[in-house]
């Protein structure tokens, strides 16, 4: 693989990823400034991570703004493959997907595919993963999603509902369509192989349209359910894709659950918070101050400024300011990162607290099959 190359695909992100590249890759549609602008007319408000193009991407999610015009209300769904405990670049499309429940008061799906990260981890146990997947769900439930509106599937659970409708998908669906997307061999287990009209099951457990956030890496399944929807009588998925969300260590890659020391999970106390960031984060600052104060840092690749602008400074004017003093100079990496960390640090003591109370709430939020 050269420099400029990239992969992405639903097990595997690799390489410096080129986002316009990625659209023409992938055949979807760039979010333009007009989308951008008749979302914000609907919902009444401009999200931050529309408005920086942490949302990026999309297919057809203007037909589910003239049906919701029209008044046919659509659904959400998005999904988690728990293979650990959450980290915090998960929560990116799921507060997106809070915020869209909050603007258009609609019903939400959340699947956890036990089943999946069984299959795709030769170390994991389906225990494990039953296991992760409901420390999952508290992290889901802890960002105050509507209990009236909002059920969480687990596939080894909720099989009863999903099997009827991943049966219909499978069948549409050959063994080349799959080998193509995924880049599978004779040595894939078939469980891999079956798996995608697993996760397309959601996608048509009400008859209604869908809308599913989700970072860019998901994509290729849903490619396949949009080809298939006609084929069973359904309406294709829209999609709203968020970009992949750096690892501590830096650009290249997803925040992967696997690898600890790149990794911030909701979990992490405040002191465990620091030192990663310090220890881990990369910097986009100059190797001593001196040169630093001369030459300034690169905000770009700086992850503790890019973590800022995906998620923690949602305020423009403050992060200018932090991007402007970077940038000359007068801002050092440490105090950089000392930002950062506090402000971590103060979203975590909230939604630790969220997480402890939604184990009491846990019960009201899965589907039951009927
Ligand atoms: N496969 C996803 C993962 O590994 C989990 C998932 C299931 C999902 N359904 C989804 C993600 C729908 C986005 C949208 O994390």
């Amino acid at each position: 693989m050269s420099a400029d190359d990239f992969i992405v695909t639903p097990w595997h992100v690799e390489g410096d990823i080129d986002y316009d590249k990625l659209i023409k890759q992938f055949g979807t549609e760039k979010i333009s400034s007009e989308l951008l602008e008749r979302i914000k007319k609907i919902t009444g408000e401009d999200h931050f991570m529309l408005r920086r193009g942490i949302f990026f991407s999309h297919r057809e999610l203007t037909r589910i703004l003239d049906e919701y015009e029209k008044g046919n209300k659509f659904f959400l769904y998005t999904g988690r493959g728990p293979s650990g405990h959450t980290h915090i670049g998960h929560l990116v499309p799921w507060m997106f997907a809070k915020w869209l429940q909050d603007k258009f008061d609609v019903n939400m799906y959340f699947q956890l595919t036990d089943d999946e990260k069984f299959y795709s981890k030769p170390n994991l146990t389906l225990e494990e993963t039953k296991k992760f997947a409901y420390e999952n769900a508290l992290d889901f439930i802890a960002l105050g999603f509507n209990p009236e509106k909002t059920k969480i599937i687990i596939n080894t659970k909720n099989i009863k509902t999903l099997y009827p409708i991943a049966a219909e998908v499978a069948k549409k669906i050959n063994f080349s369509n799959t080998k193509a997307t995924f880049g599978f061999t004779n040595e894939t287990n078939i469980g891999m192989i079956f798996y995608t009209s697993l996760q397309s099951a959601p996608c048509f457990i009400e008859d209604k349209p869908v809308l599913i956030p989700l970072g860019v890496d998901q994509d290729p399944h849903f490619r396949l359910t949009r080809d298939i929807a006609p084929k069973i009588g359904k309406q294709k998925p829209a999609l709203i894709h968020n970009i992949m969300i750096p690892s501590l260590e830096g650009p290249g890659g997803k925040m992967s659950a696997s690898d600890e020391k790149g990794t911030i999970y909701t979990t992490d106390s405040p002191s465990e918070v620091k030192n990663k960031i310090n220890k881990h984060a990369f910097s986009g600052g100059q190797p001593d101050i001196e040169q630093h104060r001369k030459l300034g840092g690169n905000p770009d690749i700086d992850v503790s400024y890019q973590y800022l602008r995906i998620f923690f400074e949602p305020d423009d004017a403050k992060l200018k300011i932090i991007h402007e003093d970077y940038k000359s100079g007068k801002l050092l990496s440490g105090e950089l990162k000392a930002i950062l960390i506090e402000k971590i640090n103060s979203f975590l003591a909230i939604h630790q607290e969220n997480r402890k109370k939604a184990k009491n709430q846990i019960e009201q939020f899965l589907f039951e099959d009927k």
